[in-house]
């Protein structure tokens, strides 16, 4: 009996973790040719903080390597001098199955960026291309796994939006109230690794109570970040279902990745992290 039970655990360790499987992803970004942090729209944004351009742009094609090398295809978007915060082309539009929503920005710094992003789409043969009635920051408050679509408020995009996006994307749209401002974008605390199985990473503490408890329910499962590493943006990462980029400093998260069967690839985008973001900001996924 005891043989038998030790015969069991044996085999249970040596099990291999999960098959993961990458699939090739379509993104969109944007170079920070004019990167700087001359006005503050959230806590990670100081101006008194000099910027180094030629690190940044050297950090940032770094990470438009990375996904070139892993096969994934990169379209770019032309920066505009007058708009700085470009790089974070996560913020412009939100696409599912080929339809683009386009975002409308909270910040007047930020509002032309939606255009560009609008006729971007347009002038590629997008069919369906909506420009948005209600304030919402693109990808950066939408997550999107294979059951819904996860939504951010509190402090860019409006609870109206989320109910627009329902309407326009038809995929059930569940709104998270986000409370610290540090983590204003919903990809700031939460990341989705795996669309199809609805498996993501978050970090509690960003949430209401409200909200963690939804987040607990949909997804029990869930890799649970640790404050330290949610503080370093380690959430801020992309994942293609095998490979998940995220800022190298988020240490925590290398191993819990590892034991899921993920491949962590740390990043360093500190230069862009003065703007209050990093690898998912700076990456929209064209979806379908
Ligand atoms: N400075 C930008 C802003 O505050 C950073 C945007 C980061 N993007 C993101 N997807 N979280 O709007």
């Amino acid at each position: 009996m005891a043989l038998t039970h030790n015969v069991v655990r044996t085999i249970a360790r040596e099990e291999p973790t999960l098959p993961r499987e990458a699939s090739p992803r379509r993104y969109l970004m944007c170079p920070p040719a004019h990167f700087r942090v001359t006005y503050s729209i959230n806590p990670w944004m100081d101006p008194a903080k000099p910027v180094d351009l030629p690190l940044a742009l050297a950090q940032w094609e770094d990470l438009r390597d990375r996904y070139l090398a892993l096969g994934h295809s990169v379209s770019l978007l032309e920066p505009r001098p007058e708009l700085p915060d470009m790089v974070f082309a996560a913020n412009g539009a939100t696409v599912i199955d080929g339809r683009v929503l386009g975002a409308r920005f909270a910040y007047e710094e930020r509002v032309r960026e939606a255009e560009i992003h609008l006729e971007w789409f347009r002038s590629r043969g997008y069919a369906d291309v909506r420009e948005p009635a209600h304030i919402n920051e693109g990808e950066g408050d939408f997550a999107v796994t294979g059951s819904y679509v996860l939504a951010g408020r509190g402090f860019r995009s409006s609870p109206l939006s989320h109910s627009e996006a329902q309407e326009f994307f038809g995929r059930p749209v569940i709104g998270l109230d986000l409370v610290d401002p540090r983590y204003y974008h919903l990809d700031t605390a939460l990341c989705v690794l795996d669309e199809a199985a609805d498996e993501i990473m978050y970090y509690p503490g960003a949430f209401s109570p409200g909200s963690r408890a939804v987040l607990a329910r949909l997804f029990p499962g869930a890799l649970i970040a640790a404050e330290e590493d949610a503080a370093a943006l380690g959430l801020n990462a992309v994942s293609d279902g095998r490979h998940v980029l995220l800022p190298q400093a988020a240490v925590g998260l290398y191993e819990p990745l590892r034991e899921r069967g993920f491949e962590p690839i740390g990043i360093d985008l500190g230069e862009l992290l003065k703007g209050g973001g990093s690898v998912k900001c700076c990456t929209q996924e064209l979806r379908g």
